[in-house]
């Protein structure tokens, strides 16, 4: 056996292994999550032996961690070239092509993962595979298959539950839902998706049990607090609570602006452009707020006509990437109302994009409003529209935002003693491929 030499970065000398020694410290520095180290020893033990299976797959593993799935699907399909038999490879060489969107091959490769040796990890998996093809009906078969293999698996009672929901089979939807729950492990939980799918069936007392037994598994998770009001209808808070909207936009800013841009969101464009219909040609001459700035969507926008240009957001992971878009002066992790009833007639400008529609009643920010701007300063915003038909002022909608009437907001801010134009009516962005329909208010005050 040919030797390899591997200096390890704990280590402050070279020390001299054999290739397995060496593959297996790789493994251990795999398994410890240092991942560069793991990649540089695999990569020198393949470099000595090239059709070694074990490492050609761990290496695959370590790709498909780091997101480069088309090279860990080759590497995958290289080690059952070389050994055909190796059931577990082909099932993780599965999920990579699942990843993919090669779902054929995918369901493939499960198929021969459970022909050498029947798992319910493997069975779990090809009920994937059918449910992205819409194909409950096997979805649902391959769970119970996973399941007769081993009771009690956690991931296909999830994907049983999630075959059963989309199925339209509620009852025993909900009811395996409510069991995936208590096997799941918290980081893995997707109880978000059960509700979801309820809710697009319309199904709100069943999305609300599910809710009610996340509450108790999690009690006072603002998100979940939220959404349960939302469903329910009781105890709608007046605006979506500090908490709730910290965690949501947390957890939503690294994905925020590619996930909108593919939805044409336009509400920063919308609100850009009635600045600019409302405002002498741009000189940087105004102190301007964004309220809600989120990731600074608004700051290039609005920087034409700032002398001043101050950002304020509760979420810090939103003002973050704000803060890297160079276009504010300053940016505040502040909630908005707070934010301006510390600063009497400190602006000009006053402008909010999709960020009033995490409030119900509008009356105490249309005051903090109007004490921020100055004589003659302008305010513009957006609303989400209630449905046609739908009562106002306001509800508080099943995606956890708030949607208003034109003219009862319009009413809110008048009675703040601001000279409002006729809301008009929008587009903010697309939503399951229906536009979200808005307001575009445009106020001054006198
Ligand atoms: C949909 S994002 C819009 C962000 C940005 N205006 C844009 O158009 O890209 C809504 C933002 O409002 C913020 N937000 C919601 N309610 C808030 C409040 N009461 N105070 C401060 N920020 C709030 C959220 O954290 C989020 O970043």
């Amino acid at each position: 056996m040919s030797d390899a030499t591997a200096s390890t970065a704990a280590a402050t000398a070279s020390v001299t292994l054999t290739i397995d020694q060496a593959f297996d410290h790789g493994v251990r520095q795999h398994q410890a999550g240092r991942l560069d180290e793991a990649e540089r020893i695999y990569a020198a033990v393949l470099e000595c032996q090239p059709d070694r299976g074990d490492a050609l797959n761990v290496m695959g593993i370590l790709k498909y961690q780091r997101g480069e799935h088309a090279a860990a699907a080759a590497l995958m399909r290289r080690v059952v070239e070389l050994e055909p038999a190796a059931d577990g490879v082909w099932n993780n060489l599965g999920n990579v092509l699942l990843r993919l969107g090669e779902l054929d091959e995918a369901g493939r490769a499960f198929r021969r993962s459970l022909e050498l040796v029947p798992t319910a990890d493997a069975w779990a998996n090809l009920a994937r595979v059918f449910r992205r093809v819409e194909d409950y009906t096997h979805s649902q078969q391959a769970c119970l298959q996973a399941l007769s293999l081993q009771a009690g698996h956690a991931v296909a009672t999830h994907n049983l539950a999630l075959a059963l929901l989309l199925d339209g089979r509620l009852d025993e939807g909900v009811e395996a839902a409510l069991q995936a729950m208590r096997l799941l492990a918290p980081g893995e939980q997707r109880r978000q998706l059960y509700a979801q799918i309820l809710l697009l069936a319309g199904e709100h007392e069943r999305a609300a049990t599910i809710l009610r037994a996340w509450l108790a598994q999690e009690p006072g998770n603002p998100y979940v607090v939220h959404h349960l009001a939302a469903c329910t209808g009781e105890g709608a808070p007046p605006r979506a609570s500090d908490a709730y909207v910290e965690k949501v936009f947390d957890s939503f800013a690294p994905t925020f602006d590619d996930r909108l841009a593919r939805l044409h969101y336009r509400a920063p464009q919308v609100v850009a452009d009635a600045v600019a219909a409302a405002l002498p040609a741009p000189a940087r001459q105004f102190d301007v707020a964004d309220l809600g700035c989120g990731t600074g969507l608004c700051g290039p926008l609005l920087q034409p006509w700032s002398r001043r240009l101050v950002g304020c957001d509760l979420s810090g992971a939103m003002l973050e990437r704000a803060a890297r878009r160079g276009a504010y002066d300053e940016l505040r992790k502040e909630e908005l109302t707070a934010f301006l009833r510390d600063r009497p007639g400190a602006f000009d400008v006053i402008a909010s994009a999709d960020t009033l529609n995490y409030f119900g009643e509008l009356r105490e920010v249309a005051d903090a409003v109007r004490g921020a701007l100055r004589a003659g300063g302008l305010l513009v915003f957006t609303l989400e529209a209630l449905a046609d038909g739908e009562a106002g002022p306001h509800s508080l909608q099943d995606n956890g935002r708030y949607a208003h009437g034109g003219a009862s907001a319009r009413a809110v801010f008048e009675a703040a003693g601001l000279e409002v134009r006729a809301p008009a009516p929008v587009v903010l962005r697309d939503e399951g491929q229906q536009p979200v329909r808005g307001w575009l208010v445009v106020a001054r005050r006198p």
